[in-house]
């Protein structure tokens, strides 16, 4: 949290969206007072204070982790494979992007938000990218996006950057590309690959971008981009040299049932307690102990006459 803020009660006072009137009867109306971080609040953590990163994709989950203190709430194409089931990100759309967005936005106070441009919505063309860019700001309500690629893609973050949207790079890993760097493996342990990583870091640095996602690269590549650049680097799996770390909602939380990626530190096992909780209910409903007479409404005259036998 930034310094000085009193996360409480600016939360306590937001009133922006009937959603949230109905939720908070006694808060202020009409006013929106919310105070999200922003890009240069952001660029200013650079080699200060650790910034904190988690995916989000719905308003619930964006409320929890928004309360929590995470600083930043991605919109992520991660969304792709966790949410929407499928083996990559390759297939997620920009009105899924918006979408998601969208209701994450309402579930936010302070975090700022970053919405993911999928595959295809800014390989092709700049305007493409800009036109792309916009609507997730416009429609899903995000302060920022994020785009994957390193000096091929860095004429693209200048001109979306000229339309005054911030841009969040990210460069090593780049699961869109998953088919090209033959599945999600580690970028730049290899001198040579290094280097690239390393040229792609800077040109994107450039071109504009406010803060830089480094995945999936070995720690010494991290430690050294991140002195290199200027803007400040959120890494994932790519060791704690960065100005950050960014996480997926469901890794952090351990309900991923077969995927234990090395990177990820789980810190709970959300898939074990969900099962448990779901189990609990399907017992108590089996053996008619849910609902109990406190979860059942009573009528308020007289019951109802005896019919039949
Ligand atoms: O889509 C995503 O969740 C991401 C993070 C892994 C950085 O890009």
């Amino acid at each position: 949290m930034a310094p000085g803020r009193d996360r409480r009660r600016e939360a306590d006072i937001v009133s922006d969206t009937p959603e949230v009137k109905y939720a908070r009867p006694s808060a202020a109306p009409q006013l929106d007072v919310r105070k999200p971080m922003t890009v240069p609040e952001i660029r200013a953590r650079k080699g200060v204070d650790p910034l904190t990163m988690v995916t989000a994709y719905d308003a619930t989950f964006a409320r929890m982790l928004d309360d929590a203190g995470v600083e930043l709430l991605l919109v992520g194409d991660s969304l792709g494979m966790v949410v929407q089931g499928n083996a990559d990100t390759l297939g997620v759309t920009v009105d899924d992007i918006v979408y998601h967005c969208r209701a994450v936005a309402r579930g936010a106070r302070m975090a700022h938000i970053v919405g993911d441009m999928p595959f295809l919505s800014y390989q092709v063309t700049p305007e493409d990218a800009v036109r792309n860019a916009g609507r997730i700001l416009a429609q899903g309500r995000a302060h920022a996006v994020k785009l994957e690629g390193g000096a091929a893609i860095a004429p693209t973050v200048a001109r979306i950057v000229a339309a005054g949207i911030p841009v969040m790079g990210h460069v090593g890993l780049t699961p869109q590309s998953v088919h090209a760097l033959g599945g999600f493996r580690v970028q730049g342990r290899e001198h040579d690959d290094a280097e690239r990583i390393l040229a792609d870091a800077v040109a994107v640095a450039e071109a504009g971008a406010y803060a830089l996602v480094l995945e999936g690269i070995p720690g010494e590549l991290a430690a050294r981009i991140t002195e290199t650049i200027a803007i400040p680097t959120i890494g994932i799996g790519a060791g704690v040299h960065c100005d950050g770390q960014v996480l997926v909602c469901y890794d952090l939380l351990g309900m991923t049932a077969e995927l234990r990626p090395k990177f990820v530190k789980r810190y709970d096992e959300g898939f074990d307690r969900v099962v448990a909780a779901a189990r609990g209910f399907c017992d108590e409903v089996k053996r008619r102990q849910f609902p109990g007479s406190e979860h059942t409404f009573t009528m308020r005259k007289r019951p109802l006459p005896v019919t039949g036998t």
